[in-house]
């Protein structure tokens, strides 16, 4: 396949960046992504350029570190998987791809394609886990009976990877499906009633100050999230706050 990139280039954070185009021959249809940008970054070194700064460590849909806008859509055009399991096969012969960092004032860029991202980290450590006694007279977690309903959402909010598509893809880079999903793991569980009136003021608190905006109810980020996560998250979040306000 014979393609025509246009990337977008950014020396640092306050650099002004612009689109670049590369074209790019004999690439492979069974090449992922990533691969194809491999493949680009050694033909720029080889020309003593500048090779392209991407974010990227397991290659396999589970870190959530290969945020890339593409084509105008988060991870790109196909549904429920990463950039890095997205495959050149997708793409035809002559296209030209487009390939943007996620926009976002809350996930500024730090060089070319790379943001940073650690506001999801700093919501993170507001709320997102619970304390565990591990004195030696904790109860083995597997003792507590949970509705299985219960612990297959539980687990399906802990399936969130924290790669920000959600954030990318809505109008107003509302951060509230990730949260959702973060506060949703833990409210559903017995573990997770101790922190839980903190939990969700503290993590809700954390991402206004870092300048996500509100939910709209576009539904933008359930589309592009490559987890599947549901937008019932945000809804559960939003009862978990409304009931931890009451109580103040
Ligand atoms: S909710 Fe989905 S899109 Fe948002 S951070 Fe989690 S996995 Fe990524
Ligand atoms: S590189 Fe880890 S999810 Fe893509």
């Amino acid at each position: 396949m014979d393609l025509k990139l246009k990337i977008w280039r950014q020396k640092n954070a306050n650099d002004k960046g612009k689109m670049v185009d590369y074209p790019i021959s004999n690439v492979s249809p069974d090449m992922s992504f990533l691969e194809m940008l491999d493949v680009l970054n050694n033909e720029l070194i080889e020309k003593g350029e500048a090779p392209v700064s991407f974010d990227h460590d397991c290659r396999e849909g589970i870190c959530g570190s290969c945020s890339l806008y593409i084509n105008g859509e988060a991870h790109g055009p196909d549904r429920l998987i990463t950039t890095c399991q997205l495959h050149m096969r997708t793409f035809k012969d002559g296209e030209t791809i487009t390939i943007e960092p996620w926009r976002a004032k809350a996930f500024p860029v730090i060089k070319d394609l790379v943001v940073d991202r650690t506001a999801f980290d700093r919501i993170q450590h507001a709320g997102g886990f619970i304390s565990v006694n591990t004195s030696g007279n904790t109860i083995d977690a597997n003792a507590i009976p949970i509705n299985k309903a219960d612990a297959d959402n539980a687990f399906m909010a802990a399936t969130c990877i924290g790669c920000g598509a959600c954030v990318a893809s809505c109008k107003n880079s509302s951060a509230m499906l990730f949260v959702g999903a973060k506060v949703s793991q833990f409210a559903l569980l017995p573990q997770g009633q101790v922190e839980a009136t903190d939990r969700v003021l503290n993590m809700v608190k954390q991402m206004d100050e870092e300048g996500f905006g509100n939910c709209t109810n576009t539904g933008a980020c359930e589309v592009e999230c490559p987890k599947g996560i549901s937008l019932e998250n945000i809804a559960r979040m939003n009862r978990e706050y409304l009931s931890a306000s009451l109580k103040g």
